[in-house]
């Protein structure tokens, strides 16, 4: 695992491997990063010199895995979207739109408009992103503590690639983005450092069912649930114990 004995030297590594990452991106391509809400206005500041930054999108979510007691717990992930060339750059908006939320049951109608014609009801998103975190009981859920949701993915890559185009996750852990971009027909290098999480990428992706002489099909899932009376919530016991707030 990597580890740093300052900010400074952590912030130092990623300057490096987001210079590497800006080198491969090709002229067209789009560039999303995550980090955490602590270390973003650092990446931001950054990156500013050396792409456009187009969105500063927020995932929200509506629950934080460990609930604060004496702060605000975390309930969003930053995420910027960067181009390299602000005026050529993919994006297919036509295959993310959302309802556009009216408040109205009707559509409204466009008087403005000759004849009066009604409201599009249909949108681009705007840069808050409401998905639900990957947890124990979910179907797409690995065994990895910070999985991404498959539909955080979808949307990136629909909007910003063409069939056929190459995307790269440099951190892939459970190869999330590589199984979207499989899904999607896009091809995909993913980089992890970890075997157990490069494990899950080769099954989840159909690539091995084995891996240095280890079964790779998925175990089933053993646990048992403790029910909290008084907020109604469960508490999973994974069979090695930990445990898993839902
Ligand atoms: C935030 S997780 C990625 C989660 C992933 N998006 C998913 O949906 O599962 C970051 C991953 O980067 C891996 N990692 C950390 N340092 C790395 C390095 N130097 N090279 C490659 N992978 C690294 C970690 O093992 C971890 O699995």
């Amino acid at each position: 695992m990597d580890k740093w004995e300052t900010d400074e030297s952590y912030l130092t590594w990623c300057y490096n491997w987001l210079e590497l990452c800006i080198k491969k991106l090709k002229r067209n391509g789009s560039f999303y990063v995550m980090t955490s809400t602590q270390f973003m206005p650092y990446f931001d500041i950054f990156l500013r010199s050396k792409l456009t930054i187009l969105s500063h999108l927020v995932w929200y979510y509506d629950s934080s895995g460990v609930q604060a007691k004496k702060y605000y717990g975390s309930m969003y992930e930053p995420i910027l979207f960067c181009a390299k060339d602000a005026n050529n750059y993919i994006f297919n908006a036509q295959d993310i739109l959302v309802t556009a939320k009216t408040g109205a049951d009707r559509k409204l109608i466009d008087y403005r408009k000759n004849p009066p014609q009604a409201y599009n009801s249909e949108k681009v998103p705007g840069n808050v992103w409401e998905y639900p975190r990957v947890r124990y009981r979910m179907e797409e859920y690995e065994n990895h503590p910070t999985q991404k949701p498959i539909s955080l993915l979808e949307r990136i890559i629909k909007a910003s690639s063409l069939e056929n185009a190459v995307v790269l996750d440099t951190f892939s852990g459970t190869f999330t983005t590589s199984f979207v971009a499989k899904s999607l027909n896009r091809n995909s290098i993913g980089i992890e450092l970890q075997d157990e999480y490069v494990k899950i990428g080769l099954r989840r992706l159909g690539l091995a069912t084995e891996f240095n002489g280890v079964n790779l099909e998925k175990p089933l899932k053993t646990y048992q649930t403790e029910k909290n009376e008084s907020t109604n919530s469960f508490t999973l016991f994974e069979s090695n114990g930990a445990s898993v707030y839902e």
